[in-house]
């Protein structure tokens, strides 16, 4: 049995909504805890204030943050800016509940487009993806900088999104 499934058989599923600036620390650790160069709390803060982003989280049966989605929405486009779950909480179905939570709020400001960027290594996140039927369209080379500072390229991935 690994770690999360019996952290999940204990705890309550996280439940599902909108965040705010107030969250930006939380990100901030989540974020640090998921990427190579994660972004800071200042960072989240700028993001999470800004009319174009809109921004979700899963929060758990303490009031603490275990996952969110970001994006920013132009005119019928936007693009998911980051999506990250805290390790804790993986492969339990919170990035999966996170876009479906999403979705419908992206589809009420008028957004039709979705698009992302992923690193074509990062396994886990391109499932998830082409699990909640984004597909690719472009590849940009030497786009990201691993750990190692060695170049890895983008998947540049689009859904279209249900009026
Ligand atoms: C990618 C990430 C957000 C997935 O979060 P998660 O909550 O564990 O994902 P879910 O449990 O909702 O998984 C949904 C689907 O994604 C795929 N998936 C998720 N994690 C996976 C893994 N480690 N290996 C293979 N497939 C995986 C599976 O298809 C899964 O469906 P299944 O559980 O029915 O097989 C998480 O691993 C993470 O935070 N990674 C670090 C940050 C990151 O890489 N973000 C994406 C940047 S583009």
């Amino acid at each position: 049995m690994t770690r999360q499934s019996v952290f999940r058989m204990f705890v309550k599923p996280p439940a599902y909504r909108p965040i705010g600036a107030e969250r930006s620390l939380e990100c901030a650790a989540i974020h640090t805890e998921s990427f190579a160069y994660p972004w800071t709390e200042s960072d989240f803060e700028q993001l999470l204030v800004a009319a174009e982003v809109v921004a979700d989280g899963a929060i758990d049966a303490d009031e603490g943050l275990c996952g969110m989605i970001l994006s920013r929405a132009a005119a019928d486009e936007a693009e998911i800016l980051t999506i990250a779950v805290a390790p804790e909480h993986r492969r339990s179905g919170v990035a999966a509940t996170l876009i479906a939570a999403h979705l419908p709020r992206l589809s009420a400001r008028g957004v039709a487009r979705l698009f992302l960027e992923v690193e074509t290594g990062n396994a886990p996140a391109r499932a998830l993806y082409a699990s909640n039927g984004f597909h690719e369209v472009g590849e940009r080379k030497a786009y990201y900088r691993k750990e190692d500072a060695s170049p890895a390229s983008a998947l540049l991935m689009r859904l279209d999104l249900a009026p």
